[in-house]
C-alpha cells in the first residue's frame, strides 16, 4: 500500500503522508505524492491540493536510513519538489508536529504553508554532517532572509509556528482542526493567481560583511566541520545567482557532504543515540516505578549537581549531609549555580525560587524513608558505601530504588550489603552533573527489570542520555579513559611532551587532551584509582612520573599546578617543572627520549581507547559499539562528527587499529582481532546481533 493516501472533498484533494513513525520521505513517498498530483491534474473538479502528515507529525525529513543507498535506489525527493514548484494548482502544506529537513523543503515548494501552534519548522541537516539538499539553502533565504536562514541552517535549530508566521515561513496559523483549516485556507486563496512560488522570489538581505562574519564565526561554533562552510557558500550563491544555478550547486555539495566521513559519523551517532534506550530482553511493557520524590545522600559537588537535575523538572529532592556546615556549603553551591543562570537571563528569579522550594536539606538519613529513589553520592570508598546501603535498607520504603553514583566500584558488592539487591543500581552522573548529558546506568547482576526500565525512563525525564552498562572497574567511560591515560603517560615517558600529546587530541577535535583532563579532574583521582587497582590486583600499577607529581602536592588545577602550571586561572601553561621531572624520570628508567610525531600519538591514543572498548564489548559490559560512542561523545567530548571512538575505528579500518596496537606492544581484544580478520566493522557487528 502506498504511504500516501488520497481523498478529495469537493474541489480539494488531500494527500496524507502516512509513513510511521515520523513520515520520513522513504521510498514510496515521492511516488505516492506524484500519483496524487497526477489525480489532481486529471480531475477537473480539483482546484487545490493539501499535503498533510498522518499521526504525530508532518514530515521529519528525508529518510536518513536511505542515505547510503545507491542513487538509483534513493527516493527522488527533488523530482516531486520540482513538480510542486511548477504545479498548475494551488498546493498547501498543512503542518503539525515537525517539518524538518526535506519535510520543510517539501513545504517550501508548495504555494502556501499553514501550521498549528506548537509545530516546529527547521533544517537540521548540519547535525547529520550534510546540508539541506532539496532546495532548502536556496528557498529559505528567499523567505526568511539571509541572516535568519544562516542562523537556522548552521545551528540546526527549528522555529516554532508562531515565530514562523512572523518570519513569513507560514502563511497562516490554524487554530482548531488543521485539515479543516488548511482546506478553508486553500479555498479562500483559490482563484487568486498568480500562485506564489518561493523560487521566483528575491533573496532578502546578505552582504559581503555578513558572509565574512558568518565564516569567521564557524571557527568557534563548528570547528573542524565540513558542511557548515558549504551552507554559507550556498546561501551566498543564492544572493547573486539565479535559483536554478544555486539549486544545481546545492545538489552537488549535498552529495559531497553525504559522502564525507563526518556525515557517516554523525549519522551513526543519530541512530546510536536512539538505540541506547533499547535493551535486549527488556520488554517495552515492563512496569515502571513512579518517581515523585528523590533522596540524595551527599551534598558535595556531585550530590548538589545531581539534585539540580530533579529540581529542574519539578521533582522534590531531600538532600542529606552529615554536618550542618557541609549541608550549608552544598546548598550554597546549588544556589550559586542557579543565580548564575538567572544572571545570564536563562532562568527567571521566580522559577529559581520555585526550584529551590522543592529542596529539603536535612542531617537525618531517616528523612529518606518516603523517597521513591535514593541516590548515594558520597566519597568513593567501598566500606563507606556498604555502610550507607545497609542503613538505607533499613530506612527506605519497599520498592524504592537505591542507586549509587559510584564511578568505579562494584555495584554488585554494594547491592549485597542490602537484603534487596534487585532494587540496587548504579547511576553514574558525569561532572558537572547538572550540565553533562550522559548518565551511565549500571545494571547489577540482581537489578530488576522494573528498576532498570524506570531509570532509563527517568534519564529521559531529566534530559539525560542514559546508557546501560554492566559492572566492571570504571564501567565503560572511566575504564576506557584509564587505558587512554596510561597510554598518554607512556608516550610522555618515551619522549613526547605533555602539551604535544594534548595538541594531537585537539587536532582530532577533542576539547581537551588527556593531561588537561587529568589536571582538571585532579591528579589525585587517578592516583587513588591506581592504588585501589594495585590493591585489588595484588600487584603494583605504577603511575610513574604522574605519581611523583601527586606526591609532590601537584594535583592539577585545584592546587595551581599539576602536569601544567596555572599562573592565571584555568589556562594550562607547559610546566618547566614537569619537563624536568620527566627528564629525571626517563634518566632513572634508562629511557632515551625519542621524537614522537602527532600521527603516532593519535594512533596510539585512539588504539588504546578502541582496544579497551572492544574488550568491553567482548565482555558484554556495553551492549553495542554505538553505546560506547554515545558515552564518549556525551561524557568525554569526543567529536560527534568523528562518530565516537568506535565509529572512528570503523572509518579508519579495524585492521589498522589492530596493527597499531600490535606495533606499540598491546594485545588486541579477541573480538577486535576477529572483526579485523573478517574485514568487518563494529557497526556491522552491532547489526548482525540485531542491535544496530
Ligand atoms: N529518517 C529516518 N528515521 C527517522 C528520521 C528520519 N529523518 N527521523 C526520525 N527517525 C526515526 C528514529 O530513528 C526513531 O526510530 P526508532 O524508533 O527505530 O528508534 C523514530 O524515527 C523516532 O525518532 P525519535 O526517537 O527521535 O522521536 P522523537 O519524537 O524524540 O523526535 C524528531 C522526533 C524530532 C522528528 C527526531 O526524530 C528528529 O529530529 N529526526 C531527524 C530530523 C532530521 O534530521 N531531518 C533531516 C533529515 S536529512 C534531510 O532531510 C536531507 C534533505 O535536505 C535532502
Amino acid at each position: 500500500m502506498s504511504p500516501v493516501h488520497q481523498f478529495h472533498q469537493d474541489d480539494v484533494l488531500v494527500l496524507t503522508i502516512d509513513n510511521p513513525p515520523v513520515n520520513a520521505l522513504s521510498p514510496g513517498v515521492p511516488e505516492g505524492l506524484h500519483a496524487g498530483l497526477d489525480v489532481a491534474e486529471q480531475d477537473d473538479r480539483i482546484w487545490a491540493v493539501v499535503i498533510i502528515g498522518a499521526g504525530r507529525t508532518f514530515v521529519a525529513g528525508a529518510d536518513i536510513r536511505t542515505f547510503d543507498l545507491p542513487p538509483e535506489q534513493s527516493p527522488d525527493l527533488r523530482g516531486v519538489i520540482d513538480r510542486l514548484d511548477s504545479f498548475g494548482l494551488l498546493t498547501v502544506a498543512a503542518i503539525h508536529g515537525a517539518a524538518l529537513g526535506g519535510g520543510l523543503e517539501l513545504a517550501l515548494a508548495c504555494t502556501f504553508r499553514v501550521a498549528v501552534p506548537g509545530a516546529q519548522l527547521g533544517l537540521p541537516e548540519v547535525r547529520l554532517g550534510v546540508l539541506p539538499g532539496a532546495g532548502g539553502t536556496q528557498r529559505l533565504p528567499r523567505v526568511v532572509g539571509v541572516q535568519k536562514a544562516l542562523e537556522m541552517m548552521l545551528s540546526g535549530n527549528s522555529v516554532g509556528a508562531e515565530e514562523a508566521e512572523t518570519l513569513g515561513l507560514i502563511d497562516d496559523l490554524i487554530d482548531g482542526d488543521l485539515l479543516t483549516g488548511a482546506m478553508s485556507f486553500a479555498r479562500a486563496n483559490v482563484g487568486n493567481p498568480p500562485l506564489p512560488r518561493v523560487s521566483k522570489q528575491k533573496v532578502k538581505g546578505g552582504s559581503p560583511e555578513l558572509f565574512a562574519a558568518a565564516r569567521a564565526g564557524l571557527g568557534k561554533t563548528h570547528k573542524g566541520q565540513y558542511s557548515p562552510d558549504l551552507i554559507v557558500d550556498l546561501v551566498e550563491l543564492a544572493t547573486h545567482k539565479p535559483f536554478a544555478e544555486g539549486y544545481a550547486a546545492e545538489k552537488k555539495k549535498f552529495m559531497q557532504a553525504l559522502a564525507s566521513p563526518q556525515s557517516r559519523g554523525l549519522r551513526r551517532l543519530f541512530f546510536a543515540e536512539r538505540a541506547v534506550g533499547k535493551v535486549p530482553g527488556l520488554s517495552k511493557d515492563t512496569p515502571l516505578t513512579e518517581i515523585n520524590t528523590v533522596g540524595i545522600i551527599g551534598a558535595g559537588t556531585m550530590g548538589g549537581g545531581i539534585a539540580m537535575n530533579f529540581l529542574n523538572v519539578g521533582i522534590p529532592v531531600t538532600i542529606v549531609e552529615t554536618t550542618q556546615e557541609a549541608l550549608d556549603r552544598g546548598l550554597g553551591i546549588i544556589r550559586t549555580n542557579y543565580e548564575g543562570t538567572v544572571r545570564k537571563g536563562r532562568l527567571s528569579q521566580a522559577e529559581m525560587d520555585r526550584r529551590l522550594s522543592l529542596l529539603t536539606p536535612t542531617l537525618s538519613l531517616d528523612a529518606l524513608s518516603g523517597a521513591d529513589l535514593v541516590i548515594e553520592a558520597v566519597f568513593e570508598a567501598m566500606a563507606v558505601k556498604r555502610e550507607i546501603f545497609a542503613r538505607l535498607d533499613a530506612i527506605a520504603k519497599p520498592g524504592a530504588i537505591l542507586a549509587s553514583n559510584t564511578s568505579t566500584l562494584d555495584v554488585n558488592e554494594i547491592a549485597r550489603s542490602t537484603r534487596r539487591p534487585e532494587s540496587v543500581i548504579g547511576l553514574h552522573f558525569f561532572s558537572p552533573a547538572n550540565v553533562m548529558k550522559l548518565l551511565e546506568i549500571v545494571r547489577g547482576a540482581a537489578t530488576s527489570d522494573t528498576v532498570l526500565a524506570t531509570c532509563l525512563s527517568l534519564a529521559r525525564r531529566i534530559n539525560k542520555v542514559g546508557v546501560v552498562v554492566g559492572v566492571c572497574d570504571g564501567f565503560v567511560g572511566n575504564r576506557m579513559v584509564g587505558r587512554y591515560g596510561d597510554e598518554a603517560r607512556k608516550l610522555a615517558e618515551e619522549g613526547a611532551a605533555p602539551e604535544q600529546i594534548d595538541a594531537a587530541m585537539h587536532d582530532l577535535g577533542l576539547p581537551m587532551g588527556p593531561f588537561e583532563m587529568s589536571d582538571m579532574a585532579g591528579l589525585d583521582v587517578g592516583y587513588l584509582i591506581r592504588q585501589h587497582q594495585a590493591r585489588v590486583a595484588g600487584a603494583p600499577k605504577p603511575g610513574g612520573w604522574l605519581d611523583r607529581l601527586v606526591e609532590e602536592g601537584r594535583k592539577g588545577q585545584k592546587t595551581g599546578g599539576g602536569i601544567y602550571d596555572y599562573p592565571a586561572g584555568r589556562t594550562p601553561v607547559p610546566s618547566p617543572h614537569t619537563a624536568a621531572l620527566l627528564d629525571t624520570y626517563r634518566h632513572e628508567q634508562a629511557v632515551s627520549p625519542r621524537t614522537i610525531d602527532a600521527d603516532e600519538i593519535t594512533r596510539r591514543l585512539i588504539a588504546s581507547l578502541v582496544g579497551e572498548g572492544a574488550q568491553i564489548l567482548d565482555e558484554g559490559i556495553a551492549l553495542r559499539s554505538g553505546d560506547i560512542d554515545v558515552i564518549y561523545v556525551y561524557g568525554y567530548g569526543f567529536p560527534a562528527y568523528r562518530g565516537g571512538p568506535m565509529g572512528y575505528a570503523d572509518e579508519v579500518g579495524l585492521a589498522s587499529v589492530v596493527a597499531d596496537l600490535e606495533r606499540f606492544g598491546s594485545v588486541p581484544a579477541p573480538l577486535l582481532k576477529r572483526l579485523a580478520d573478517e574485514g568487518k566493522t563494529f557497526g556491522e557487528w552491532d547489526k548482525e546481533r540485531g542491535r544496530g
